[in-house]
């Protein structure tokens, strides 16, 4: 969800200095793709290296401030893990403001979506507190629909079936309609920060470089 919000961010940026990004007179519609999904392994090369490029392109354009250090606290029991993460989606709707409840994670989480992947909890934080300010500008009327939210059996991990949509307030009105689930790698809940989760590995229900077209795509609004 990170990359979808930046390039978000990223062409609401550029679209006043750039003569492409405006409004098509008229543009062909791209034919339905097949449906598949996509994990980071099988994001192609070219995509990835896209959005990293893009990545680095926002960190330097808006400077973030330094992010409040990672908490460690007393060990989370799983059902304060898993009423945690159903807020961060329901309350907070964190796919589009980034609003995460920083302790539910360990400092050394590591996130990972089909375009990207890093280590570090702070890095999260930071790349989105440079996004928010301006998400809450460019972001229309976002939803946040949470099909599923369980944890595991074996109580280490949790797994969230989602959709999030939202339209763009760009002068081509793109909209954004994605689906996804997301496993939460739990620590063991013992100990100084236990019980926090520290994978975080979201899979689209389409193909990267399909989603992210979505964001280029003129004239989608459903509202
Ligand atoms: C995070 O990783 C560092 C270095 O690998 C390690 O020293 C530290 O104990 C880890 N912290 C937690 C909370 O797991
Ligand atoms: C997401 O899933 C819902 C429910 O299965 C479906 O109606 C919707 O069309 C899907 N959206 C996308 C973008 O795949």
């Amino acid at each position: 969800m990170l990359v979808v919000l930046r390039l978000s961010v990223l062409l609401a940026l550029l679209a006043p200095s750039l003569p492409f990004l405006q409004p098509p007179a008229a543009r062909v519609p791209r034919p339905p793709a097949p449906l598949r999904s996509s994990d980071y392994d099988t994001t192609s090369a070219p995509v990835r290296s896209l959005v990293s490029s893009l990545t680095s392109l926002v960190n330097v354009l808006s400077r973030p401030p330094p992010p409040p250090p990672p908490s460690t606290g007393p060990p989370l029991p799983p059902s304060a893990v898993l009423a945690g993460i159903r807020a961060d989606y329901v309350e907070r709707l964190y796919l589009w403001t980034g609003d995460i409840d920083p302790d539910l994670y360990s400092p050394n989480c590591t996130f990972t979506d089909p375009t990207l992947s890093f280590t570090g909890l702070a890095k999260f934080q930071s790349n989105l507190a440079s996004l928010q300010p301006l998400l809450e500008r460019f972001v229309k009327d976002p939803a946040v629909e949470l099909y599923s939210c369980e944890l595991a059996a074996d109580g280490r991990s949790v797994a969230a079936a989602w959709r999030m949509r939202a339209d763009l307030n760009l002068p081509w009105r793109p909209a954004i309609d994605l689906n996804g689930t997301t496993t939460f790698g739990l620590l063991p809940p013992k100990g100084e920060g236990g019980g926090r989760i520290e994978d975080y590995r979201e899979v689209w229900g389409m193909e990267a470089g399909e989603a992210l077209l979505q964001i280029v795509t003129p004239g989608k609004w459903r509202g």
